[in-house]
């Protein structure tokens, strides 16, 4: 039997110490036809785009399945479920509530309470109601008020039902990946576009901040940040330099005006037309107070100079996972403890980890002791950057389920819980079973 331990006293064995799975609502749900196009339900049907040419339309039909859903997470012994709402499932065209929408994630969130799960809630994990996309998507200043606008109707509506809120879901992969380089909806290429949209996106995540303190201010409210730390490939003063341009562009770029109300000093060799439109008063409302920092981790990058570039980013080493990322959690610990030197931080709260892998199903059984291995290894690094001081709260494991990975359509699993998606059957995997196990074990 697979099994997870941690050194005798370790705080992430303590019972304060969150745990919880995390999904996303374009990823699991499906029922396409009860809300209205999003993004992604366009970028999967522009050919090519979604490696097995899939799309979100039933996913794991978690929009029919959710009761059985829950029954899975309260199986696993979690004390959070973090999940993400769908926009476009709760708001009209003309910018109402949608009430079926709302009772649909009420229904899930009092499950969730009834079962004392804590539900963590993600306000936008990339799906983008199709209509804002036509105006000019996250390009448009007015996305971010029609963000701000949701979230205000949404959170009345729910009460006092949530836990904990998160703005944003990694502006990064919205901005670069959708507006940049175009591998991601939207699917916009062009390097004027990325810093514009991750600003108005930065934008939305403050404005939204300001409604939450209004709305839930008993709720735990911040943002959830991804982080692919650069390392550089040498030690040659050009390719440390250039090390440290990829990591101001990739990562400080979004945490930094969080917490510094600036943006790196990199901004400035930035041609006029790459930078973004930032209006007074910007920064303060981004700046804004929050109570934790969700940080997702998966890998890290190697870099070097480039005559023409500035940066280049190497192949990644061996052990790799399923989808090409290489294992590297010593990574992990260096990026918690060196954040936490950086910033003034609220508790850090790690809302995604975890790996793809080839998974294979026989009788009923899915052993995964590569996932195994890598949750192993990355809990030891957590657990190491708390023992070096920093203030860590709790852990998600990416992900509950297989589901709709982007870009790779249902090629890559990432689950602690095997999805057959001809028969839409659940089977939890050894990597999921050992976490119940620890878990459970916890007093
Ligand atoms: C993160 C996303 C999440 C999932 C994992 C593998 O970037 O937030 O939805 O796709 O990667």
């Amino acid at each position: 039997m697979a099994q997870y331990t941690l050194p005798q006293g370790s705080k992430m064995l303590a019972k304060q110490f969150t745990y919880g799975v995390a999904t996303a609502s374009f990823q699991i749900e499906g029922g396409v036809e009860h809300r209205l196009p999003c993004i992604w339900d366009t970028f999967c049907a522009t050919p090519g785009k979604v490696a097995d040419g899939s799309n979100g339309d039933i996913a794991c039909d978690h929009f029919s399945l959710w009761q059985q859903d829950i029954e899975l997470i309260a199986s696993l012994g979690v004390d959070a479920y973090r999940l993400s709402l769908s926009w476009p499932r709760l708001i009209t065209r003309d910018g109402e509530l949608n009430q079926a929408g709302v009772d649909f994630y009420i229904n899930i969130l009092d499950a969730l309470n009834a079962r004392n799960i804590k539900p963590y809630v993600t306000l936008y994990h990339w799906d983008l109601p199709q209509h804002h996309e036509d105006n000019g998507g996250w390009l448009n200043r007015d996305t971010a008020y029609a963000f701000a606008h949701y979230v205000d109707l949404v959170t009345k509506a729910f009460g006092d039902r949530v836990y904990s809120y998160a703005t944003l879901n990694e502006p990064f992969c919205s901005s670069y990946l959708g507006y940049e380089v175009g591998i991601h909806a939207p699917g916009k290429v062009g390097k004027e576009y990325g810093r514009k949209a991750a600003h108005h996106l930065l934008l939305a995540h403050g404005l939204a901040m300001q409604v939450l303190k209004r709305n839930a201010p008993h709720a735990k409210n911040g943002i959830v940040l991804n982080f692919t730390p650069c390392y550089s490939a040498t030690d040659k003063q050009a390719d440390i330099d250039a090390t440290h341009f990829a990591d101001d562009y990739f990562n400080q770029w979004y945490i930094k005006p969080i917490f510094d109300k600036c943006y790196p000093e990199i901004i400035n060799q930035l041609p006029q037309a790459h930078q973004p439109d930032i209006h007074d008063g910007d920064m303060e409302i981004i700046g804004q107070n929050i109570d934790f920092l969700g940080i997702n981790f998966y890998t890290r990058a190697i870099y070097r100079a480039h005559n023409e570039e500035i940066f280049e980013q190497l192949p990644p080493p061996a052990p790799l996972t399923d989808i090409g990322w290489e294992i590297y959690p010593q990574a992990f610990t260096n990026l918690l403890t060196d954040l936490d030197q950086r910033y003034t931080l609220p508790p850090i709260f790690i809302t995604e980890n975890g790996a793809a892998m080839a998974d294979v199903i026989e009788r009923g059984v899915v052993n995964d002791q590569d996932r195994v291995d890598y949750y192993q290894a990355h809990l030891n690094a957590v657990n190491d950057a708390i023992e070096q001081g920093v203030d860590i709260q709790g852990y998600f494991a990416w992900s509950l389920m297989d589901n709709f990975e982007w870009a790779e359509g249902y090629l890559k699993r990432f689950g602690i819980v095997y999805v057959d998606y001809q028969s839409q059957q659940r089977t939890i995997k050894q990597s999921g079973l050992a976490y119940r196990d620890l878990i459970t074990s916890r007093h």
